[in-house]
């Protein structure tokens, strides 16, 4: 039975990594998850109880618990997913992206490094470690190009020079050290429990209750978009079939401007909420001043995932965000959740 450890499994893209692991395989997890503003345990609802799932609440960065931890749990493939992972915040104040994204990684590699020398045959042939990381490394786009696994580094964010410099990491640990490790760089996710913090949840939420939906500069911003269980399918076929070393681009084929999602949402809420005294809904949208740095476009080339490992998306994104659009609103004591977990940070009570 494979022994998986999944880093910032409590988080939006590691709990649905988890929540698949559990429905599909036998394997066992062990979710590491410092629970920051972003992990949230009643992501892991419906496998805490589980005797195949374990958690640990630690930091990535904390050497001596990860030491301890690989060496309990003895794991024969890890996605390392934890991440201080928004840009905004990143804006704000970029060390926690420095600490977990960079160091965290760091202290992620030499713990696998010293685990996977310790095993033998079989075992340290099948060892995997999956880095994931995000297609914002290759920076901004003109119209026409797209991102691919041989794109220049170009990272314009701190969040995305944390994370190109995590992928840096990861490279140099399996040219020099031959750690069996293979990176990832995906476009971006939506789906169930994302943060509301990020655009797609924050606009659902904020057209559920009325509320302004702020658009970064004109909204002519273009994004690629990946259902999240998708992500997570693309993780787990790389694991076992990519070619250590590699460099896999994942993306949903899904071009759009923010401000064509935004409206798309709108248009459902119109159809959903015919009663809605602020429709139409599109009328809650409201510009605000643009990100200083703000990438224009994103694009990913999947064509090396598809050719090689036979990867495709399934979900067009017209049918996942109106799935979407439905966990969200039939999950609001997980939105109540959140926005008290907020409200109690902020120390208003
Ligand atoms: N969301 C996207 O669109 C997207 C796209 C491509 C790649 N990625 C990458 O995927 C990964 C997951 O992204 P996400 O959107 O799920 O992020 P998220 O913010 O929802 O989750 C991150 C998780 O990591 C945990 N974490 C943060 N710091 C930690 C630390 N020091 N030790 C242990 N745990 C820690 C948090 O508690 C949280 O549970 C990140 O590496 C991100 O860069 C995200």
């Amino acid at each position: 039975m494979t022994r998986v450890i999944v880093t910032g499994g409590a988080g939006f893209i590691g709990s649905a990594l988890v929540h698949q692991i559990m429905a599909e395989t036998d394997w066992r997890i062990l979710t590491i998850d410092k629970l920051t503003y972003a992990g949230r345990m009643e992501n892991l609802d419906g496998v805490m109880g589980d005797s195949r799932h374990a958690f640990a609440r630690e930091d990535i960065a904390d050497r001596d618990a990860m030491e301890r931890l690989f060496t309990s749990f003895a794991p024969d493939l890890v996605f390392h997913l934890a991440a201080e992972s928004h840009v905004d915040r990143s804006i704000d104040s970029a060390g926690e992206f420095v600490s977990t994204n960079v160091v965290g990684t760091f202290v992620l590699l030499e713990t696998a490094l010293t685990h996977w020398r310790g095993l033998d045959g079989a075992a340290r042939e099948a060892f995997r470690f999956v880095h994931v990381s995000t297609d914002e490394v290759y920076g901004s786009l003109p119209p026409g190009e797209m991102f691919r696994e041989t794109s220049p580094y170009q990272p314009n964010s701190p969040y995305a020079a944390s994370k190109a410099s995590a992928d840096f990491l990861v490279r140099a640990w399996v040219k020099t050290h031959g750690l069996p490790a293979v990176i990832t760089n995906c476009s971006n996710n939506y789906g169930p429990r994302q943060y509301p913090e990020k655009l797609i949840p924050l606009t659902i939420l904020n057209m559920a209750e009325g509320k302004p939906i702020p658009i970064y500069g004109d909204g002519g911003q273009i994004r690629d978009w990946l259902h999240v269980e998708d992500h997570a399918r693309a993780l787990r076929l790389i694991a076992a079939r990519g070619r250590i070393g590699e460099t896999y681009c994942i993306g949903g084929e899904a071009e759009s401007t923010n401000m064509d999602l935004v409206l798309t949402l709108c248009e459902a809420f119109d159809a959903i909420r015919p009663e809605a005294p602020w429709r139409p809904h599109r009328s809650l949208i409201t510009h605000v001043k643009d990100r200083p740095g703000h990438d224009r476009r994103y694009a990913t080339d999947i064509t090396k995932l598809k050719s090689e490992l036979g990867w495709a998306p399934r979900w067009t994104l017209g049918d996942g965000l109106a799935a979407t659009i439905r966990w969200y609103l039939d999950h609001r004591d997980w939105c109540d959740a959140i926005a008290e977990g907020a409200r109690a940070r902020r120390g208003t009570g």
